[in-house]
Parts: structure tokens; C-alpha cells; sequence
């Protein structure tokens, strides 16, 4: 992927120019992801895990390394993104809908990617749902690397954690 693009300006389908930043994600943030979040089909939404509480946990612990794309000082774009200090992983990387197909998504990525560079991470990954087709497809047109050899296991450690699909 080029790490070069941090700043995305973009064409709008009537040929108009969008400025999109491309930045860091603070707590202060949460409001605007989450109502991004709400938008966004196929998306599950944890109620601890992705409440105010548990999204602040999560960037105080990992202050440097989530994104978010601005448009008009709307959030148009967001990936939260920590590591354990030693594997990197992105959970909801997401793009409005009218903003998708404009390099929004890679640039995120990338801008993440540095910031776990700059923490001393060597990998990063994530989990895509099989059934997700337009996920899968960016993630390997983006050069990630689809994994046939594995399995992924996980166990839930807290039952009020529900998951509610969108
Ligand atoms: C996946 C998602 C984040 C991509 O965001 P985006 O800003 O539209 O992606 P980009 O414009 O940066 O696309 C980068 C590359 O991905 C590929 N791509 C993007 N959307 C695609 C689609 N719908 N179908 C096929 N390929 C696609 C393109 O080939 C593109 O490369 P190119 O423009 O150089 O040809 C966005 O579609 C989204 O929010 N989807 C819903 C949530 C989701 O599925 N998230 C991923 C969870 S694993």
C-alpha cells in the first residue's frame, strides 16, 4: 500500500471537489463515529464494547492509532485501531456510503498503519465476515493478505456484551 497519502482531496460524482482530513481519533470523537457507525449495513454493534465507555477504554489505551476522515467537519470515515504491543488490529473500518469508492478507506488504513509503525508493531489484521463481499474485496485489493491456513477461535467473557446487526 503507498504510506505516502494522508490527506485525500476528492471527486464527487457531479465533479466537485471534496476536501477529506484525515486524523487521529479522539474520545471527543465518539458521538459523531457512532452515529457513522449507525449508518452502516451489515455492521454489528456491541453494547459494551462499542458504548462511550468502552470506545474511550479502547482509544485511552491505544491514544494514537484509531482514524477518522472529516468532510466538512462532518465524520465521514473511521477505523478504531489498537495493539497489544505486539499485533496491531483494526475492528469497524467504515466510509459513508455516498463517500465510498474515493480512496477514503485506503488512506484510513494507511494512516493507521503508520501509527502502529510508530509504536514498534510489525502486523496488523483484522476479521471480515466470509458473507462480506465488499469488504473482503477492499482488503485484498489493498494488498492485505487473505489467510486460508487458520482458524479463528474467541470466547466470550462477558454475557451482557450483546451484539445487535444492522
Ligand atoms: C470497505 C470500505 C471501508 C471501503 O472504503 P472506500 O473508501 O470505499 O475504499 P477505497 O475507495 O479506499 O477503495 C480502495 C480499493 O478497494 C476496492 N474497493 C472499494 N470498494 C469496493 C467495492 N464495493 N467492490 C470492489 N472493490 C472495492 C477498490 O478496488 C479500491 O481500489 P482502487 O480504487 O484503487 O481500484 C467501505 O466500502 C465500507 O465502509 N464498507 C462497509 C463496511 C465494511 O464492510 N467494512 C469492512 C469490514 S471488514
Amino acid at each position: 500500500m503507498n504510506t505516502n497519502k494522508e490527506n485525500a482531496r476528492t471527486q464527487t460524482r457531479n465533479g466537485s471537489q471534496n476536501h477529506i482530513a484525515i486524523r487521529t481519533m479522539h474520545t471527543e470523537d465518539y458521538p459523531n463515529v457512532y452515529r457513522l457507525w449507525k449508518t452502516i449495513k451489515g455492521f454489528g454493534i456491541r453494547s459494551m464494547d462499542d458504548s462511550q465507555e468502552g470506545v474511550e477504554r479502547f482509544i485511552r489505551r491505544n491514544p494514537s492509532t484509531s482514524v477518522v476522515a472529516e468532510a466538512g467537519g462532518e465524520v465521514v470515515g473511521a477505523i478504531l485501531c489498537g495493539h497489544d504491543g505486539r499485533r496491531g488490529c483494526f475492528y469497524h473500518v467504515c466510509v459513508r456510503e455516498d463517500f465510498r469508492k474515493q480512496g477514503i478507506g485506503k488512506a484510513m488504513a494507511v494512516h493507521a498503519m503508520r501509527a502502529l509503525q510508530q509504536e514498534h508493531i510489525n502486523k496488523v489484521c483484522l476479521i471480515a465476515f466470509k458473507k462480506n463481499e465488499v469488504g473482503n474485496s477492499f482488503w485484498k485489493s489493498v494488498g492485505w493478505t487473505f489467510r486460508e491456513d487458520l482458524n479463528y477461535y474467541d470466547f466470550a467473557l462477558n454475557d451482557e456484551n450483546i451484539t445487535t446487526f444492522q
